[in-house]
């Protein structure tokens, strides 16, 4: 009995101690520690940013990059050289992408999305109203309804024509680790849009031919 109680005493000092000598150790943080430049705060000079290495496949022998979620714009898996910046007389992508085209390439098409107009039509009266769709929009941040608009083009929308605007290249440095893993809603949902005309338009009442 005597021993046991000597025992627990002791125990529970040395665990005092560890305790107390826990607590008052000052934990340190470097300042290499701190960020994603991985040198001290005065070495400005030292600082080596992580490579930008887009991808040098050519279109057709790339591999694509999984949608960082469920219908998020995929990233361009392959070179882009000499396709960028997109101008009004130079846009190589529709190119490939055009569906009819794209299947003859073995790339994706560029999906139903691209080719409904969701802006409304909008002028202006001699008077300087705004008018969106027929309407007089007198406030035009809070009567909503009345400038949504849906309108299938069976071309692709001019609001779609400068890719780049969401399609990005992806580099392949690393710089950060990534440790997201996305929950598609949609079994292909890794590689495939799962917006359809349907989904689109369902439940509003503001459809135009
Ligand atoms: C010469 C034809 C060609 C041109 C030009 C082209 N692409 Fe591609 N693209 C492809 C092919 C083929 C693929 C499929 C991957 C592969 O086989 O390399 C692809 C894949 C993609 C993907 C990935 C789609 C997915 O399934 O994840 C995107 C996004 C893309 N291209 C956008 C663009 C953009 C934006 C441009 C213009 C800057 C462009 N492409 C120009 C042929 C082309
Ligand atoms: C305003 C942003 C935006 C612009 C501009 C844009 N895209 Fe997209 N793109 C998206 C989004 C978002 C998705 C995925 C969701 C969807 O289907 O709309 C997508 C999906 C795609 C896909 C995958 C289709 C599939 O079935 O999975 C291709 C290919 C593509 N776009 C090509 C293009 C090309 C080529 C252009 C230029 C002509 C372009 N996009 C312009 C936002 C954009």
């Amino acid at each position: 009995m005597k021993l046991i109680s000597k025992i627990s005493i002791g125990l529970a000092t040395s665990s005092f101690l560890i305790f107390v000598g826990c607590s008052t150790a000052q934990p340190t943080i470097s300042e290499e520690s701190l960020g994603l430049r991985k040198v001290d705060l005065y070495s400005e000079d030292k600082v080596i940013p992580d490579e930008t290495k887009y991808s040098k496949a050519a279109p057709s022998t790339s591999k694509t990059i999984d949608r960082a979620f469920q219908d998020a714009p995929p990233m361009i898996p392959h070179d882009v050289d000499g396709m960028l910046p997109i101008t009004v007389n130079n846009n190589q992508c529709i190119s490939c992408h055009t569906p009819g085209v794209a299947e003859s390439f073995g790339a994706l098409p560029y999906p139903k999305s691209h080719t409904i107009n969701f802006r409304p039509d909008t002028s202006l009266t001699k008077n300087g109203d705004i008018v969106k769709n027929g309407k007089i929009v007198k406030n035009t941040s809070t009567e909503k309804m009345d400038y949504v608009t849906i309108n299938e083009m069976h071309k692709l929308s001019n609001s779609r024509f400068n890719c780049s605007q969401c399609h990005a290249p992806q580099s392949e440095g690393e710089l950060v680790g990534n440790t997201f893993t996305p929950d598609y809603t949609s079994k292909d949902g890794a590689k495939k849009s799962s917006w359809t005309g349907t989904s689109l338009t369902e439940g509003l009442d503001t459809l135009m031919e």
